[in-house]
């Protein structure tokens, strides 16, 4: 047995940091390097590393960033004391690293599939880091498809980065808020199956639910993978089922609370399931039995 002790984070150094979205509950990515090349990691999209601010405190981020673009990152919203603590760091700053944890999105078994990535809010870090694989890996998948939303157009993230993917058509991307405003298209929330869904339109103001049911999003040879807030995660789920899709075609990613990471706590446990090693990405119906199994 390796007598590392898998608590002590790596030192990387804050390479660059990118403004995200602003205001109480602002976003920043940040892009670090380890100062010890020998700390670097292999990672898979969809896992996630404990990220610490020396002294202060460390939180669970997903890797936000794909492992074929070359660059470790992590998008962190800005909730409270730690992530606070993060956002006051500047490029050249260092923070603790420990990780990669967790499972991964299982992309080799997905490969021949339409795939449909359905985000919302802050949800979009682990959804980014899956979709950029898949598109830089893109003659192994079939259709692609993003279902991104937020509450108003100032709080999407990652703006041109997906207006560069959609320009270069490697993805069908489809932009949705919660408020209304100029130029986006009104959805109906109360009847989701009969708001009239324009295709030529990118902006739609509406849930990522009524999205998903507009759109008509087709089970047939496809996967969904959903991230974001549990209320949007449980509708989105609602309208996919409406449509045909059946529990193991969802995939959806579980945040709980975590402390160790590496499965000796017991902070993330879901009835026999350890989220952070087990997890964090699940089908819809391996979430539906853990639940029952509780
Ligand atoms: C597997 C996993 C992946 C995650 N990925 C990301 C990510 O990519 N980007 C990101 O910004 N955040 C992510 N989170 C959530 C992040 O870990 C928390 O926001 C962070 O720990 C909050 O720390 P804090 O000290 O700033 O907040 P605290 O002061 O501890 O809490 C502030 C508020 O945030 C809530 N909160 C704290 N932890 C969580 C949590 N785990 N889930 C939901 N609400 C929480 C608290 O209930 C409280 O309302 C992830 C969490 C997990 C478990
Ligand atoms: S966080 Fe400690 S067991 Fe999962």
């Amino acid at each position: 047995m390796s007598d590392e002790n898998h608590y002590i984070p790596h030192v990387a150094e804050i390479t660059g940091i990118m403004q995200e979205t602003t205001g109480e509950r602002a976003v920043k990515t940040f892009k670090v390097a380890f100062k010890d090349k020998s700390a670097e990691i292999k990672f898979k999209p969809g896992q996630t590393c404990m990220v610490s601010v020396f002294g202060k405190g460390e939180s669970m981020f997903a890797i936000s960033q794909s492992p074929t673009r070359g660059s470790l990152e992590f998008s962190v919203q800005r909730v409270g004391r730690v992530t606070e603590m993060l956002h006051e760091l500047e490029v050249g700053d260092e923070v603790g690293i420990r990780g990669p944890y967790g499972n991964g999105f299982p992309v080799e078994q997905w490969k021949g599939k339409n795939i449909y990535f359905i985000a919302g809010g802050i949800g979009m870090a682990p959804v980014r880091a899956v979709m950029n694989y898949v598109v830089d890996n893109k003659n192994d998948y079939g259709e692609l498809h993003l279902i991104y939303g937020a509450r108003t157009s100032r709080d999407l993230s990652f703006k041109a980065e997906i207006d560069a993917l959609e320009q270069g058509g490697a993805i069908d991307v489809r932009r949705t808020i919660d408020v209304e405003e100029p130029g986006w298209t009104l959805l109906d929330n109360k009847n989701p199956e009969q708001s009239k869904f324009d295709p030529s339109s990118r902006k739609f103001t509406g849930f990522v639910a009524t999205t998903v049911s507009a759109m008509k999003c087709s089970p047939d040879n496809a996967l969904a993978v959903i991230c974001g807030p549990p209320i949007m995660i449980k509708t989105s789920i609602g309208s996919l089922a409406k449509l045909g899709w059946k529990d193991e075609q969802i995939y959806t990613t579980l945040e709980n609370k975590m402390k160790c990471g590496i499965g000796k706590c017991g902070r993330c446990n879901i009835g026999g399931v350890y989220v952070c090693v087990d997890g964090p990405v699940f089908t819809y119906a391996q979430v539906k039995k853990m639940l029952n199994d509780q």
